[in-house]
């Protein structure tokens, strides 16, 4: 079996799908693995270091064409010369990647017509023994830790406590709002950076996890006891909640010399934690910066893309940044998809066990279907 490693197309997409420390285990198990040439120059990885690794190398037709499972890092896309990456996927292959489905029905209408199999990788069940192939949470992590090192960019100030013989520096403040992947290394971050930080959940039960990095936890007399679903993901709040959420949160934004806001709701538009108002009652220099911003953004303020500055606030709404960490995260992906693609195969061949939640959970498009069917609109079916 073939499996075929693409160079990402997408604008300032750096990172590969599969990287060189990776490919023993994918030839060790029969495969035969084809790198676009170039793949992984932006992740620092070399054409040598793959071939050294044991794969071949060839050009993008070639890859595409010739692969029975192609893995990559972004959904498919028109590359340079005009021609769509789906449209080159050899009939009835299989695609692994990260799709974000309902944003990318027409890419759904692509595979289906080449009975392409894809497999999304941020539908990955969050179950103890998908941890390790767990893509999103890889990716996340990176982005806590990077939102931290882009507000200590941002702050005019140090953010560790320093004695020097022109006095004694004072910690930065940091106040992380959701605990969940990113915030969680957004707050390991903070404290190796020597600032006193505090972080905020409607889930009281990471409480412990905020505390065992350093951190403190922000109690909120508020009802929120039936926060987190059977999945351990949080539940939408009512207006009402968020609105005493935002009130209860505003003097601890206020005294921030910067907030990092990670709050997530599966499926559902970002709640907003920081209000212009609250924005305004922050000490100018200070900074917040907004992994929820493509999302509809934590911060009213925000606009994904671009760190603007509201009366003496800088407010970043950064997009893809594991994108600027490509070697980990690269890294980190290549051994997330390489470990679900063996749990995928057997005796050398990709057997798909339909009664695996692994396999239908991911799953958007098999045999010329759909196969989710909020995604079944008839827009993304290939009737
Ligand atoms: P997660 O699901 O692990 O954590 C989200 C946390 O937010 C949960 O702990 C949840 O309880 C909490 N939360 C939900 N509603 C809240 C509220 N009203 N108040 C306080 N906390 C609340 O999600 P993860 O993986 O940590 O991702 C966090 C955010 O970072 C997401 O919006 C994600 O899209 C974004 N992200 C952004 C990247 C970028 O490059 N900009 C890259 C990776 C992730």
């Amino acid at each position: 079996m073939i499996l075929g490693v693409p160079k990402e197309s997408i604008d300032g997409e750096s990172r590969v799908a599969i990287v060189p420390s990776t490919i023993k285990s994918l030839t060790g198990a029969g495969l035969e693995v084809v790198v676009e040439r170039g793949a992984g120059v932006a992740s620092s990885y070399l054409d040598k270091m793959y071939e050294d690794a044991g794969a071949r190398l060839a050009d993008a037709a070639e890859v595409f064409g010739s692969s029975d499972v192609v893995l990559k890092v972004r959904e498919p896309v028109e590359r340079s010369d005009g021609q769509h990456e789906a449209d080159l996927i050899k009939e009835g292959a299989a695609l692994i990647s990260f799709l974000f489905p309902h944003e990318r029905l027409d890419v759904l209408r692509r595979l289906n017509a080449r009975k392409v199999t894809s497999l999304a990788m941020e539908r990955m069940p969050r179950i103890t023994r998908a941890q390790s192939m767990d893509a999103l949470s890889s990716m996340s992590s990176v982005a806590g830790y990077k939102a931290v090192l882009i507000a200590a960019e941002l702050l005019p100030k140090f953010f560790p406590m320093m004695m020097t013989a022109a006095g004694t520096i004072t910690p930065a403040k940091v106040l992380v709002l959701g605990a969940g992947v990113a915030g969680l290394q957004a707050i390991a971050t903070a404290k190796r950076l020597g600032a006193v930080v505090e972080a905020f959940d409607i889930r009281s039960v990471v409480k412990e996890q905020v505390e065992s990095l350093g951190g403190r936890f922000v109690e909120l007399e508020v009802e929120t006891s039936d926060a987190q679903d059977k999945g351990g993901y949080a539940k939408e709040q009512t207006e009402d909640t968020q609105t005493k959420i935002r009130d209860l949160l505003t003097k601890h934004v206020a005294k921030s010399d910067a907030v990092i806001t990670t709050a997530l709701i599966p499926g559902k538009t970002a709640p907003v934690l920081v209000t212009t108002e609250m924005v305004e009652a922050m000490s100018p220099g200070a900074v917040v910066v907004d992994l929820a911003a493509e999302q509809g953004g934590n911060c009213e303020l925000s606009t994904a893309g671009r760190t603007i500055v509201h009366k003496g606030v800088s407010i970043a709404g950064p997009r893809n940044l594991p994108a600027q960490m490509p070697v980990h995260a690269s890294d980190m992906y290549s051994k997330n998809i390489s470990t679900y693609l063996l749990h995928l195969v057997n005796e050398g061949e990709l057997n798909l066990d339909l009664e695996d939640e692994l396999v239908t959970g991911p799953m958007v498009t098999h045999e010329g279907k759909t196969t989710d069917e909020s995604l079944s609109n008839g827009d993304a079916e290939n009737a």
